[in-house]
């Protein structure tokens, strides 16, 4: 296969390997001006097979540079999902020059004897790992899933481990990353978020939030990761508020699943530790177990999200109030080239019934582009903001009644697996004739993410076009003799890279 082959859908501004296989986001972490992304990796195949720790770094969240595998299988197993830390106080005793805190990798190693949780050091910034000799440090008595620990400091000292047990999540504690006991379980009970498939890939963390009566408050969220048993089928990040008492995560009495991203490619998404203006980034895996090895890249399988920003926000009602907001992380904005549209410089209305195309004011000839529209619609059913080419490829994002949609049905390749196609949903959590609304939408060549209502529902879809996305239109489909409007207060488009 020629070079331009291998390389069709490669995106532009996203972490994907040179070559072969990768899955979950793994001991993401910051330290001394480099943010380090490792992940699950298969060096040898474009299907998952057995993994290594790949490794990529940024120091600006945007641009990445692929460095030598970080871990590779060993005799206790596999090398599969985890988390890092920076041992600052040297609680480890790995440090060997004071000048350099030991980077601490916390995995699980997956072998003949199941799976069970290892560490490796390291003493160069995070360049070189070392596996401690003690390895495993955790293991499970009934050796199933058992697995993805994601490890953080708390401010008493110890660290705390969310580690995936099957169905449910437990803590575990230490006071040095090697000695671990167990704290607590969170999730067993059936009626504690989606229960439609095996939990993996925890993340726990703190998140100020700022109630509507204005008091300001620390609450805990914990990320849970299962497949199958998305909102939109196969594989998906669910997500519960609450409090961590230092043992316990005590849940909100909520009782709905809440969806850290409502598309179908958004996987085993957890956060940088250390970061260094302490916000809360998540990335994910951008694929789905369901088709994941199947998609139809040549020299590459797999990809990341684009790094996003999580806040808490309270809606200020009785259901679900205080909800979980994921917006591209700001450095992203380094991305833009020159703004190359701006509706009208003003306000326009979108008649019911009426699609207007907006390259008739302007063509985007980068199939890299990053949307920001700012609207207000009066009445139901709805609108869409499509990116299309002139082979009739298209992707849609809208409402429609109650819901957003996003319709990748019409982007060309969609026969790789049957999974793939068809129309993805998404419930608004709050009603979005309500008020100004703004959404934000990042297109690479083959990926869509979406940000609505400032965050609110997100939505992220691979979609595989023949030839790249590049023009847009907007299509307003209120009922015949509605009065109903589409107001576009803002609708700003740059070409990205
Ligand atoms: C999630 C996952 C993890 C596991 C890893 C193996 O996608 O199944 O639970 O550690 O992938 O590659």
């Amino acid at each position: 296969q020629n070079q331009c082959t291998r390389e069709q859908h490669r995106l532009r501004y996203h972490v994907s390997p040179a070559e072969h296989w990768i899955n979950d986001p793994n001991g993401m972490v910051y330290y001394d001006g480099v943010y380090h992304l490792f992940y699950q990796y298969h060096p040898y195949d474009t299907v998952w097979g057995p993994m290594h720790w790949g490794h990529t770094i940024s120091t600006d969240l945007v641009a990445w540079t692929e460095l030598p595998i970080a871990l590779y299988p060993d005799e206790i197993g596999d090398i599969f999902s985890g988390s890092s830390v920076v041992d600052f106080t040297n609680s480890t005793g790995f440090q060997t020059n004071p000048d350099i805190a030991p980077i601490v990798a916390i995995y699980t190693s997956a072998g003949g004897e199941g799976q069970r949780q290892s560490i490796a050091y390291s003493n160069d910034k995070a360049m070189t790992f070392t596996k401690y000799e003690g390895n495993p440090v955790l293991t499970d008595p009934n050796s199933g899933d058992f697995r993805d620990p994601k490890v953080r400091k708390l401010l008493n000292g110890k660290w705390v481990m969310a580690l995936a047990v099957g169905n449910k999540i437990e803590f575990f504690g230490s006071d040095d990353l090697k000695t671990w006991n167990k704290l607590s379980e969170f999730g067993a009970d059936p009626e504690q978020g989606s229960h439609g498939g095996v939990w993996e890939c925890p993340d726990l963390f703190p998140l100020n939030v700022t109630l509507a009566a204005g008091v300001t408050l620390e609450m805990w969220v914990l990320i849970v990761s299962i497949n199958p048993g998305g909102p939109n089928r196969g594989s998906a990040a669910q997500y519960f508020v609450g409090d961590f008492n230092g043992t316990h995560f005590i849940s909100n009495p909520w009782v709905n699943t809440q969806w850290l991203d409502w598309g179908p490619d958004n996987y085993a998404a957890v956060t940088f530790s250390n970061e260094p203006q302490n916000r809360v980034i998540a990335m994910g895996w951008m694929n789905n177990w369901l088709y994941a090895n199947n998609l139809p890249t040549v020299a590459w399988r797999g990809q990341m999200t684009i790094p996003r920003t999580l806040e808490l926000r309270d809606l200020n009602q009785t259901s679900n109030p205080i909800r979980l907001t994921s917006v591209p992380t700001s450095e992203l904005e380094a991305l833009r080239n020159p703004l190359e549209y701006v509706g009208n410089n003003a306000e326009f209305t979108v008649p019911p019934q009426t699609v207007i195309q907006l390259t008739e004011q302007a063509t985007f000839k980068n199939p890299a582009m990053e949307l920001e529209i700012t609207l207000e619609i009066t009445e139901q059913p709805g609108f869409s903001l499509c990116a299309y080419n002139a082979g009739g490829e298209e992707i849609c994002f809208g409402f429609n009644e109650t819901r957003w949609y996003l319709d990748r049905s019409k982007t060309g390749n969609t026969g790789f697996n049957q999974e793939y196609a068809g129309t993805l949903y998404a419930t608004a959590p709050r009603e979005i004739t309500a008020e100004e609304m703004k959404i934000r939408v990042f297109l690479d060549v083959s990926s869509f993410e979406v940000f609505a209502d400032d965050g609110l529902t997100s939505m992220t879809s691979l979609f595989y076009a023949n030839e790249p996305l590049d023009m847009l239109y907007l299509n307003h489909w209120s009922d015949a003799g509605s009065s109903a409007t589409l107001k576009v207060k803002n609708f700003k488009v740059w070409g990205l890279v």
